[in-house]
């Protein structure tokens, strides 16, 4: 009891010093819309954590709360430790300070050169110019635009525009980095491009990434933790391979429909859901079974009582995840049980999709 009671206190402290951002029921309201409706979540140190939902959930509104652009109207917004919730202008001030933000059309000033804009929150800070400039060049090292310091911002690709919006939130050396939609104007490479960079800040400084966006590549190729937002309401929350492992939601799955294998449509289309020559099974796994030897063992187990349709193995956050649909014929219906234990057997969540009627 004694020893449970301890650890259970040591447990408690280390959360403490090691949580970033805690919302604890968090409101907001424009007119009839609930923008953030119970929002509740806690961020840990060095973690990169991912928000993503439609258009109109709430996810800009809940990263402006976060650095007091946005009013809660009830609930607690606590960073580092310190409930902000109440704050006036001036107190917020220094916690701003302690947030960086970028954003998807990247706010450069374009009148200013790109070493300008990296140094003007210093500036703001009251930082003496050297100082600043001194910062602004070892940023641009950092985010690998070395040459671009006299430049103005219209010069420069999109790519290169975000990088310098990365380099000025971490003027101020912050102890979190905000990212609202950070790579939604960017085409696909700059995106990787661009998230390579955070993901390398991340590991660098330790830096607390909070990261929203509607792409689940962007979740996937990046993120740690993700929370799936919904008018409002977080509906789903986890470990990103445990997410795209097993989705919960209906919102969650359609989020993941570009990236994880779907049954092809010209197959889709043709299931029957009252019988046919062969069952559709969906077959998902994640972890050491999904490696590989399952389909390799059931062939062995049971002959000829199955073929793979469609489907792969990913990888994500070094855990394998996999998702398979088979065909299984019917006229043995004994046969199909036994396909359905072994896979349940080895841990593999079975979905029956339908019968398909037209496959000889
Ligand atoms: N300043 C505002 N005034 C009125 N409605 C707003 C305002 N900001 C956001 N909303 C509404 O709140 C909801 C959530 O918006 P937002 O947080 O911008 O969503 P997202 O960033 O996920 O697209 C939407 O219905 C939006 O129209
Ligand atoms: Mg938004």
């Amino acid at each position: 009891m004694n020893s449970f009671v301890s650890a259970a206190a040591i447990g408690a402290k280390h959360e403490s010093l090691e949580t970033v951002v805690r919302l604890t029921d968090v409101y907001r309201r424009f007119g009839a819309t609930p923008a953030l409706d119970g929002i509740s979540l806690s961020i840990a140190k060095g973690e990169i954590f991912g928000i993503i939902g439609r258009s109109g959930a709430g996810k800009s509104t809940l990263i402006r709360c976060l650095n007091g652009l946005e009013r809660a109207d009830r609930g607690e917004i606590d960073i580092e430790g310190r409930n902000i919730t109440g704050l006036g202008e001036r107190d917020l001030q220094p916690l701003r300070q302690r947030i960086g933000m970028i954003f998807q059309h990247f706010n450069l000033l374009s009148a200013k050169t790109v070493e300008e804009n990296i140094a003007l929150p210093l500036k703001i800070e009251g930082v003496a110019k050297a100082e600043r400039l001194k910062r602004a060049r070892e940023l641009l090292d950092l985010v690998g635009l070395s040459d671009k310091a006299r430049a103005y911002p219209a010069s420069l690709s999109g790519g290169q525009k975000q990088r310098v919006g990365i380099a000025r939130a971490l003027a101020a050396r912050p102890a979190l980095l905000l990212s609202d939609e950070a790579t939604s104007a960017l085409d696909p490479e700059t995106t990787r491009s661009i998230l390579s960079l955070l993901k390398d800040i991340n590991r660098k400084l330790g830096l607390t990434i909070v990261l929203i966006t509607h792409e689940m590549e962007v979740i996937r190729t990046i993120a740690d933790r993700v929370a799936v937002i919904d008018a409002g309401k977080i509906v789903e929350e986890g470990q990103v391979w445990s997410v795209f492992a097993n989705p919960q939601t209906a919102i969650t799955k359609s989020l993941l429909c570009g990236i994880r294998p779907q049954l092809p449509d010209h197959i889709a289309a043709r299931l029957s859901q009252t019988g046919g020559r062969e069952a559709i099974i969906s077959v998902d796994l994640a972890g050491s079974e999904a490696q590989g030897a399952l389909f390799a063992d059931l062939a062995a187990e049971l002959p000829q009582a199955f073929r793979l349709v469609h489907g792969g193995i990913d990888h994500i956050q070094s855990q394998p995840v996999a998702r398979f649909f088979i065909a299984v014929p019917t006229r043995n219906l004994k046969l199909a049980g036994q396909v359905q234990q072994f896979l349940t057997a080895r841990s593999a969540r079975v979905e029956v999709l339908g019968y398909d009627t037209d496959h000889a």
